[in-house]
C-alpha cells in the first residue's frame, strides 16, 4: 500500500483525523487537527480512504502522553494522546457540525460542553471478554482479544474486580460486566459525576406542577425518579425486564413502569398510556413532558410520529450519538422548537459524546410557561 503525506484538517465523530488527498477524504486514527503526518493507506474506497499513522512530521501543541499502555491497540479509547481541553473542543465541534450537516440547522443553540471532573478513573463499569485464558478488550477494528491487566479510565473498584476475575482458575469463556459491589445490575450511566450533572440539567428544564411525564427508555428510572415531585403521574417504558423490576421496587403510587418496546407502547391506544394521554388532551390545560434516552440508533420514524401526535409541551432528548440525534431533530423541528443543545463529556479519552437537547412544542406557550433553568457556573 502507498505512503502519503497528509495535513489533518479535523477529527471526525468516531475519533479519526480527516485529511484530503487529491480531493478524497482520508481517515487516520490517533492524530490531531493541524498535524502533518506521513500515513500508509490501508483501505481505499471510491468515496474515501483509510490510513494508519507512520510518522508525525509536525505534531500539535495539544499532543500529550497517553496514560494507558494499551492505547493505540485497545478499541476502547481514541483520544488519550490529546490534551483534555482540546478533546472537549473537538467534541463540541463534532456536535454542532452534525447538527448543521445532517440536521440542516443554521442556528444551533449550542451551550458549551460540560467537562468531566475526572479525566481518568471515572468508569463505574466495564465489560471484558475472556477466551482461552486471555481476559481483556477487543483490539481496535477487530475481534482479536488483548490481555488487559488494568483499565486507567475505570474506577479502582472496577480494576480490583478485573484483577479478581483474572485471578480465577478455570475461567469460562464469555463476557463479564464488572462493577463496584454496590452497582446496579441493569443499565446505568457510566460516569457518576457527569450523570448527576445531566440529571440536574434535565430537572432544571422541566417546569413544576405538570400532569404527565413519559420517560421512554427509562432503564431503572434514572430521570423519572428525580422528577417525581413535578408530576401527578409518571410512566416509564423500557424493554429490559430487570431494569423495570428495579424501577418498580421503590415506586410510589404515581409511578407506572411498563416492560415493553417504546414504539409499540407509544402507538397503542388501548392501554394505560393511551388513556392517560387522552385524558390530558380532553383537559383544559395539557401538561405533558416526554423524555427519550434511546440507544445509539436513535428514534424510529414510528416513534417520531408518535411523539408528534402526543404533542408534549416539553421534549427532552438525551443522545449518545450526534448523527442520529441530528437526523431525528431534523424531522421533529417542524413541530418542536429547539431551545438548547448541551454536550456533556460523559466518556473522556473515548470518542463517545452525550448530548442533551431541549425542545418545546411550537404551540406550547399557550398551555404552559417554560421552566426557567437556574443559572449555572
Ligand atoms: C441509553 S439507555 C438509557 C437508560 C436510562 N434512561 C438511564 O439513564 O439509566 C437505553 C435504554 O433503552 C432500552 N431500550 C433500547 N431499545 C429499546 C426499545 N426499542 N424499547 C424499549 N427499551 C429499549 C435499553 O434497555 C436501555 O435501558
Amino acid at each position: 500500500m502507498r505512503l502519503v503525506d497528509l495535513k489533518i484538517e479535523d477529527v471526525a465523530f468516531g475519533g479519526k483525523g480527516v485529511a484530503r488527498e487529491q480531493g478524497k477524504a482520508v481517515f487516520v486514527p490517533y492524530v490531531i487537527d493541524g498535524e502533518v503526518v506521513s500515513a500508509e493507506i490501508v483501505r481505499e474506497k471510491k468515496q474515501f480512504a483509510e490510513a494508519e499513522l507512520v510518522e508525525l512530521k509536525q505534531s500539535s501543541a495539544d499532543r500529550v502522553t497517553p496514560e494507558c499502555p494499551y492505547f493505540g491497540r485497545c478499541g476502547g479509547c481514541a483520544y488519550q494522546h490529546i490534551a483534555y481541553e482540546h478533546q472537549l473542543a473537538i467534541k463540541q465541534r463534532q456536535v454542532s457540525g452534525a447538527l448543521q450537516r445532517i440536521g440542516k440547522m443554521n442556528d444551533v443553540p449550542m451551550r458549551p460542553i460540560i467537562p468531566s471532573p475526572k479525566q481518568y478513573e471515572y468508569r463505574n463499569r466495564i465489560t471484558v471478554h475472556a477466551e482461552g485464558g486471555v481476559v481483556g478488550f477487543f483490539r481496535r477494528d477487530s475481534h482479536q482479544l488483548i490481555d488487559v491487566e488494568r483499565c486507567p479510565i475505570s474506577l479502582d473498584e472496577v480494576n480490583r474486580a478485573l484483577a479478581k476475575l483474572r485471578g480465577q482458575k478455570h475461567l469460562q469463556n464469555g463476557h463479564y460486566t464488572l462493577r463496584p459491589a454496590s452497582g446496579l445490575r441493569v443499565f446505568s450511566q457510566v460516569n457518576d459525576e457527569v450523570a448527576q450533572t445531566l440529571r440536574d440539567l434535565v430537572a432544571d428544564l422541566v417546569a413544576p406542577n405538570q400532569q404527565l411525564l413519559i420517560d421512554c427508555y427509562c432503564g431503572a428510572g434514572f430521570f423519572a425518579k428525580a422528577l417525581l415531585d413535578k408530576f401527578e403521574r409518571v410512566i416509564g417504558i423500557d424493554w429490559d425486564r430487570y431494569a423495570i423490576a428495579a424501577a418498580k421496587e421503590n415506586a410510589t403510587q404515581k409511578e407506572t413502569y411498563i416492560a415493553g418496546d417504546v414504539e409499540s407502547e407509544l402507538t397503542r391506544s388501548d392501554d394505560l398510556l393511551g388513556a392517560e394521554v387522552e385524558t390530558r388532551r380532553l383537559g383544559s390545560r395539557r401538561s405533558v413532558t416526554i423524555i427519550v434516552d434511546p440507544p445509539a440508533t436513535g428514534l424510529t420514524e414510528g416513534i417520531r410520529n408518535a411523539i408528534t401526535n402526543l404533542a408534549p409541551e416539553t421534549l427532552i432528548y438525551v443522545s449518545c450519538n450526534p448523527p442520529t440525534l441530528a437526523r431525528d431533530l431534523k424531522e421533529l423541528q417542524n413541530r418542536f422548537a429547539i431551545h438548547s443543545i448541551t454536550p456533556l463529556d460523559m466518556f473522556p479519552q473515548t470518542a463517545e459524546i452525550e448530548v442533551l437537547a431541549h425542545l418545546r412544542h411550537r404551540q406550547a406557550d399557550q398551555y404552559l410557561p417554560a421552566a426557567s433553568p437556574k443559572p449555572r457556573e
